[in-house]
């Protein structure tokens, strides 16, 4: 029989009975959305396990992002990275601004720092890095280089929660930092995101611009929207986090279970994680041209495994959504690197098929 096929991922999902539980106290309580006993109950639980002040539960990444630049009030241009998901730029240019493309540093795959302060303007507003794959960015370096310019911070941080930097959440660098709650990641709420910041000013306007702009006395002080999380999204989130300990730990052992392997017998490359602890939750490889990635990828397909061309292509080559500027080193690295599958339930078994294919193709 033909072995059943291996994605770049799979969602983590607790024991059905034990969402099934939770969910008969969403039924019990007839609350199905509007920050009910679920969401609460999540934000609490999230703030304690990740060891940060407040968190707002929100639909998913992409809306966090539109609330953090909506909440800082921002218009004009935002400093950000070609290498990344199309939600980093999306969400910009549907906050009515401008995304201005930084080159990344070629090891750590994360912004340069070095090359921002070249793209600064009087137009410039914002600088947003993407934590890529959940490797920290170079904070300091970066929140120096706004201070100086007097700018604001906004972390992507979709990729990031369990990151550290300095043995504390990477969450809660910046003005405010985004992350997802997608089903892809190493935490989920099938769908879910949120916003977490130091600014208690912020996060009391966050909640109002989550909900329509309301305030505690429901009327409408901001310009808001509908950003909630609901109380089903909630319970898998709760449901999920039982296991969050677990699924950090088998993602961090497998990730290291493929690097050995890899580079001791392979002249592959790696991200570089230079400024605080990634979450391990993807594992990238960079082959030496993008021949010898089709190749490998090909020969994976053949026996019914699935890794990813991600990020590909480099978001600045989008030229029906963004005037083109060449970005040399992202353009580069797109073509070049493939995520090879790393989830909470994949066998050491299918991993060693993969690395075993990865051997036979002589890299
Ligand atoms: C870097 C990055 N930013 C933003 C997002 C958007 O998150 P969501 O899918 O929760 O909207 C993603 C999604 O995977 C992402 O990878």
């Amino acid at each position: 029989m033909a072995n059943k096929p291996i994605y770049v991922t799979q969602p983590s999902l607790p024991p059905l009975e034990e969402y099934t539980e939770l969910l008969q106290s969403v039924w019990e309580s007839g609350i199905l959305t509007h920050n009910g006993p679920m969401v609460q109950r999540l934000e609490k639980e999230l703030c304690s396990k990740l060891q940060v002040g407040n968190f707002t539960a929100v639909t998913n990444g992409t809306v966090a992002i539109q609330m953090a630049i909506k909440a800082l009030e921002l218009q004009g241009e935002i400093i950000t990275t070609p290498f990344s998901w199309i939600a980093t730029i999306g969400a910009i240019k549907w906050e009515g601004c401008t995304p201005v493309f930084c080159d990344i540093d070629a090891d750590t795959l994360n912004m340069d720092p070095g090359k921002i302060e070249a793209l600064i303007t009087d137009k410039t507003v914002a600088i947003m890095p993407v934590h890529v794959f959940g490797n920290p960015c170079d904070v300091e370096a970066i929140e120096a280089i706004a201070k100086r310019h007097g700018l604001k911070v906004i972390y992507d941080a979709a990729h990031a929660i369990g990151s550290t930097y300095k043995n504390k959440s990477l969450l809660e660098h910046g003005d405010i930092s985004a992350t997802s709650l997608h089903g892809t990641k190493l935490l989920n709420t099938a769908e879910g995101g949120g916003c977490i910041t130091t600014n208690q000013e912020l996060h009391e306007k966050l909640k109002r611009i989550r909900f329509f702009g309301h305030d505690e006395k429901k009327d409408i002080v901001e310009d808001g929207f509908n950003g909630k999380m609901t109380e089903v999204h909630a319970a898998l989130g709760l449901a999920n986090l039982k296991y969050y300990e677990e699924v950090l730990k088998d993602r961090k052992e497998k990730y290291f279970y493929y690097k050995k392997e890899l580079v001791e017998n392979t002249a592959l490359t790696f991200q570089a994680i230079k400024h605080g602890e990634t979450n391990y939750s993807y594992f990238p490889v960079i082959f030496e041209n993008e021949e010898k990635l089709l190749e490998a990828e090909n020969a994976l397909n053949d026996i019914n495994i699935y890794p990813r061309r991600y990020f590909y292509p480099s978001l600045n080559t989008c030229e029906h959504i963004v005037d083109y500027v060449k970005m040399p080193v992202s353009e580069d690295i797109s073509k070049r690197i493939l995520c090879l599958p790393l989830y909470w339930k994949l066998n050491y078994s299918d991993m060693d098929r993969v690395i075993g294919t990865i051997f036979e193709q002589g890299y």
